[in-house]
C-alpha cells in the first residue's frame, strides 16, 4: 500500500508515520510537507534508516498543482493521509489567509489530484473544533451541525465540506476523520500542554485565558494516529468518524497537573485576557468508531501525561531546537499585551 502523508513533520504525522511503518508491513510512505515553522525534519530522526525503502520525503506545499503532481509521478501513490495543515487557533486570529492557503486550498487541490488519479483512499484529518462550543452537557456526534468559532476551525470545516462534495459529486472514497485535542510526543510548544511544561522549567508565569474552566476532551496521539490507520484501513468511503480520549478537563487542571509534575508552584499561573471566541467545552462521542472500526482509546489522561511530560524533559534540545526566531516574534507578539 503506497500512502502519501502529508504534513508528515508536524506533530501528530510524524507520529502517525512510525505507527504505520511498525504495524503495516506492506505500506510504503512518502511523507509531503513544506516544513513550515511547524514541520520539523527531525522530528522523523531514524526512520529513513529504520525502514529502508519504505520511507521518502518530499518538500512540497499541498495547495501546489505542479509541485503536488510532480510528487505523484514519482511516488505513484494508491492512498493519501492529510494532515497538512495550519493548527495554531490563536495564529488563526491573528492572521487567517495562511489558514485559507493550507486548510481550504491546500485540501481541494489534493482531492481534485486524489480524483484525477483514481486514487482509493482519502483520509482527511480534521478535528472537533469544526462543531463549536458545548455547554456543559453532551458530546459531539457525527451529526452534530456544523459550527466553528475560530478562523482555524472555520478552515477545517471548509475542508470538510469539500471531502463531502468530492465523493457526492465525483465519488472520491474520502473519510473524515474528527478528533479531539491531541497531547504527546513532539507536539510544538505552542499548544497548551507543551507550552505551559516549557515555561513552568523555566519559572516563567503560565498564562491561563480567561476563567480557566473552558474544558479539553485530551486524546494520547497515539491513540488518535491509531484511529487514523483504521479508518485508512477499514471505513467505507463517505463516512465521517469521531475520535475522542474520555478525558475531559478543565484548562486549570491540566496546568496544576503540569505544575505538580515538575515541583512548581501554582503561583505560577496567571489569569490573562481571554481569547476572542474561546471555545467553552469539546467533548466527543466516539461509539460510531467504536462499533465501526473497534476503535477504543487506551492511555489514560493521567499516566499518558507523566509520560509526555518526561518525554520533553528528556528531549529539552527538541524544544530549543524547534522554537526559532519566528516562534519567538510570535510569542511576544501575542502574550505580550496578555503578561
Ligand atoms: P502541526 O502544526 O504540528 O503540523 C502541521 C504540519 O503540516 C507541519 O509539518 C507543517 O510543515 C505542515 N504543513 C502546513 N502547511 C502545509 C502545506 N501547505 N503543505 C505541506 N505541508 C504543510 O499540526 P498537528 O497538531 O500535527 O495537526 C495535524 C492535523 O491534525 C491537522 O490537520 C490538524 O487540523 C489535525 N488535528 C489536530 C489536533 C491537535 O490536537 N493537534 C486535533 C484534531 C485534529
Ligand atoms: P490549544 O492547545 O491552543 O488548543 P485548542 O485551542 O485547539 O483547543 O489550547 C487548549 C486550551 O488551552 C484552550 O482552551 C485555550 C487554552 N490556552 C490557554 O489558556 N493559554 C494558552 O497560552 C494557550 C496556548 C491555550
Amino acid at each position: 500500500m503506497r500512502v502519501i502523508v502529508t504534513g508528515g513533520c508536524g506533530f501528530i504525522g510524524s507520529n502517525f508515520i512510525r505507527l504505520i511503518l511498525d504495524e503495516v508491513p506492506r505500506a510504503v510512505v512518502c511523507n509531503v510537507d513544506l516544513l513550515t515553522y511547524a514541520g520539523n525534519l527531525e522530528n522523523l530522526a531514524g526512520v529513513e534508516e529504520g525502514f529502508k525503502g519504505r520511507y521518502f520525503f518530499e518538500r512540497a506545499d499541498i495547495a501546489d498543482r505542479k509541485g503536488i503532481i510532480a510528487v505523484m509521478d514519482r511516488f505513484k501513490p494508491e492512498a493519501i493521509v492529510n494532515f497538512a495543515a495550519e493548527t495554531h487557533v490563536d495564529r488563526s486570529i491573528e492572521d487567517a489567509s495562511p489558514f485559507i492557503h493550507s486548510n481550504v486550498i491546500g485540501t481541494q487541490n489534493l482531492l481534485q489530484l486524489a480524483g484525477e488519479r483514481g486514487l482509493d483512499k482519502f483520509v482527511q484529518v480534521s478535528t472537533d473544533e469544526v462543531y463549536g462550543s458545548l455547554g456543559p452537557e453532551g458530546c459531539f456526534t457525527e451529526t452534530t451541525p456544523l459550527a466553528p468559532n475560530s478562523p482555524y476551525s472555520a478552515s477545517k470545516a471548509s475542508a470538510d465540506l469539500f471531502c463531502r462534495a468530492w465523493h457526492e459529486t465525483y465519488g472520491l472514497p474520502v473519510v473524515v476523520t474528527r478528533c479531539s485535542n491531541n497531547y504527546g510526543p513532539f507536539q510544538f510548544p505552542e499548544k497548551l500542554i507543551p507550552l505551559m511544561y516549557s515555561l513552568a522549567v523555566k519559572d516563567q508565569p503560565l498564562p491561563v485565558y480567561g476563567d480557566g474552566q473552558n474544558i479539553r476532551d485530551w486524546i494520547h496521539v497515539r491513540d488518535h494516529c491509531r484511529g487514523v490507520l483504521l479508518a485508512l484501513l477499514k471505513a467505507a468511503p463517505g463516512t465521517v468518524y469521531n475520535f475522542g480520549g474520555q478525558a475531559e478537563r478543565t484548562n486549570l487542571e491540566v496546568v496544576r497537573g503540569i505544575l505538580a509534575h515538575c515541583g512548581k508552584p501554582d503561583s505560577l499561573v496567571r489569569f490573562v485576557k481571554d481569547r476572542p471566541g474561546h471555545d467553552r467545552r469539546y467533548a466527543m462521542d466516539f461509539s460510531l468508531a467504536a462499533k465501526e472500526l473497534g476503535y477504543a482509546p487506551e492511555v489514560t489522561f493521567e499516566k499518558g501525561l507523566e509520560q509526555t511530560l518526561d518525554w520533553y524533559a528528556a528531549n529539552a534540545g527538541w524544544i530549543e531546537n524547534v522554537t526559532s526566531g519566528a516562534y519567538k516574534d510570535f510569542m511576544s507578539k501575542w502574550y505580550g499585551d496578555r503578561l
